[in-house]
């Protein structure tokens, strides 16, 4: 039997949890997130177990690629690889500084061993790493610097799912100032959780963290790419949701009346390709017929169809699942208007609502790692050489 798991190990590369892991109080873990086009790292104290989860961040890293992107007007997969390979040894050194964490520490248990002094707890006790869902070659960067880190390291990895993060990304206090989440914020189940990012547009029932089933998604493009496709129709940078954003602050929601595909039907799937359609054929229209236009008053009536399909939808599903909380995450969160009318709709059905600090919205490590708790208290690691990218990766 001892041989048969000594086998397993060996095949599958699982690393045997430390046996203090489980009497501690406090574990600490670090995150690789490079799924799309930002590098992150992050290392959290994560304590308080499903009751009370509580994480204080002691370091959170990012490099963006956006810059590099740009010309191509979005994420091209190979250059996202080859820049996450750049920036992941980088980022893991400043990390580590930052959280006062010297590397030697993390290699000593051999040297201990053979000096017979007593084994002194690592700083880090496991490792989380994004999988999927995202861009293949950009998650393999994060993939194979993991597996080599769980091998130098002796460390357990637990394979994270993109956007189970966006989902804990709301347990993270607002900045370093606040460390821990306050407790009055406590979760109540279940929550729906509206998930809106680049590649996403999912609404979740979360009947407890870990518990996850979807409702609804979308049947064409993600929120984020409509309004990315928007903005590249706009003439507006990429990634286009800041920037529309920006101009639809200024603009008349109401100047055009854009269609809000599939509010009314009676499942909670999404459909942004014809509004964006839609768009493209007002702005050839007005266009054509030389009549004058601002990017703001299209910018901001384009949003709001957007807000109100996502709202609508999102409420139903609360009435119907008689949810207690409702979570927002995924970029597409940092969106003032979005955020503004799920306050005010959450007010007004009485109902509790848990949006990510704005700087967390968009991708980073920390929520990776806020997500990989839970599965570090199930025990739940996948050996280094099991670790493989999933474009697609349900909930
Ligand atoms: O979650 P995220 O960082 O990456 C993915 O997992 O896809 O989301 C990126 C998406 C992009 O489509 C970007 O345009 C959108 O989030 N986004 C916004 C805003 N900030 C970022 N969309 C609307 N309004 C914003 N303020
Ligand atoms: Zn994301």
């Amino acid at each position: 039997m001892v041989e048969r798991l000594h086998d397993t190990q060996k095949a599958t590369g699982s690393i045997p949890v430390s046996r203090t892991m489980a009497l501690r109080k406090t574990t600490t873990i670090l995150a690789i997130e490079t799924s799309c086009d930002e590098t992150g790292i992050a290392i959290l104290d994560c304590s308080g177990g499903f009751a009370n989860p509580k994480f204080e961040i002691r370091a959170n890293v990012i490099t963006s690629q956006i810059e590099l992107h740009k010309e191509f007007g979005g994420v091209v997969p190979n250059i996202a690889k080859r820049e996450h390979i750049k920036h992941l040894p980088i980022l893991l050194v400043d990390a580590l500084k930052k959280a006062g964490i010297n590397p030697d520490a993390l290699w000593d248990r051999g040297s201990d061993l053979r000096q017979g002094s007593k084994r002194r707890r690592k700083p880090i006790d496991a490792l989380a790493v994004t999988v999927g869902p995202g861009l293949e070659p950009a998650l393999w960067a994060g993939i194979t610097f993991t597996q080599e880190l769980s091998q130098n390291w002796k460390l357990p990895v637990v394979a994270a799912n993109h956007m189970e993060g966006h989902i804990a990304a709301i347990l993270l206090a607002q900045s370093d100032k606040s460390k821990v989440r306050s407790d009055k914020k406590k979760i109540k189940f279940p929550a729906i959780a509206l998930l809106v990012s680049g590649g996403h547009t999912e609404l979740v029932l979360v009947k407890n963290w870990l518990d996850y089933t979807v409702i609804g998604e979308t049947v064409d493009d993600a929120a984020g790419e409509a309004f990315d496709k928007v903005a590249r129709m706009l003439d507006l940078q990429y990634p286009g949701g800041p920037e529309i954003s920006r101009l639809a602050e200024t603009g008349n929601r109401y100047a055009y009346a854009f269609p809000r595909p599939m509010i009314n039907t009676k499942n909670y799937n999404f459909s942004f390709s014809g509004l964006k359609t839609a768009v493209l054929y007002a702005l050839r229209d007005l266009k054509s017929k030389k009549i004058a236009f601002t990017k703001n008053d299209v910018a901001a009536s384009f949003e709001e169809a957007v807000v109100d399909v996502l709202l609508l939808k999102t409420m139903h599903a609360i009435k119907e699942h008689n949810a207690r909380t409702l979570i927002l995450g995924g970029g597409v969160a940092a969106n003032v208007r979005l955020r503004t009318r799920m306050q005010i709709a959450a007010k007004e059905v009485g109902i509790r609502i848990h949006l990510p600090a704005i700087q967390l919205t968009t991708d980073n490590a920390a929520m990776i790692a806020a997500s990989a708790y839970f599965h570090v208290e199930k025990n739940d690691f996948t050996g280094w050489k099991k670790l493989s990218a999933r474009a697609t990766m349900p909930l």
